[in-house]
């Protein structure tokens, strides 16, 4: 027998709250500079995981080396596309500190830069530098973070994941190429 039109009504309400429930847990409706992001420090976090478990010196200098361009090129994206459109979605102290991160992060990756894989506290610094880096993520993705206040904005951060996955490709050839020189 088929189902009383409320009965069907109830169920679709409900199949709905369990979807929203599901895609709240999983992000997967996420807009697409969001995922993007995510999926950036996602990459990063397992890198600096993988380094821990390193032994030679070529291959810490070598890992170390992508970690640095991912992190260039993704803090380049945040900062010339998605931060300033977030500005006036995202309370303006978040936005600020991120800078301030980002500046600290830029500093200690330069500092390892010059320095070789056999040098005294070089191992150190790369894992003071994944832990300042997973602190920042943190702050992104929170609830009540960045992310998610721009999540709740306005801004169409599907044409911006768009356009931020094109200037990630430019740079990382740029600056890819320019690492190998
Ligand atoms: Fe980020
Ligand atoms: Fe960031």
């Amino acid at each position: 027998m088929p189902s009383s039109p409320t009965a069907h009504s109830k169920s679709t309400a409900r199949a709905k709250t369990a979807k929203a429930r599901r895609t709240r847990r999983t992000g997967a409706r996420d807009p697409l500079a969001i995922t993007l992001l995510k999926k950036d420090h996602r990459q990063v976090e397992s890198w600096f995981d993988e380094y821990e478990q390193l032994e030679s010196e070529a291959e810490k200098r070598n890992l170390f080396d992508r970690i640095a361009l991912a992190l260039k090129v993704h803090t380049q994206i945040e900062e010339e596309i998605f931060y300033p459109e977030e500005r006036g979605e995202v309370d303006d102290d978040l936005l600020d500190e991120a800078y301030v991160e980002h500046d600290g992060a830029k500093k200690l990756i330069a500092e390892i830069e010059a320095m070789q894989p056999s040098d005294e506290f070089y191992d150190a610094k790369v894992k003071v530098l994944g832990e300042y880096i997973k602190h920042h993520v943190r702050e992104e993705e929170q609830p009540g973070g960045i992310f998610n206040q721009a999540k709740k904005g306005s801004e169409d951060l599907d044409d911006a994941g768009r356009r931020m996955e094109a200037r990630k490709a430019e740079l990382m050839s740029q600056m890819g190429a320019r690492q190998t020189n």
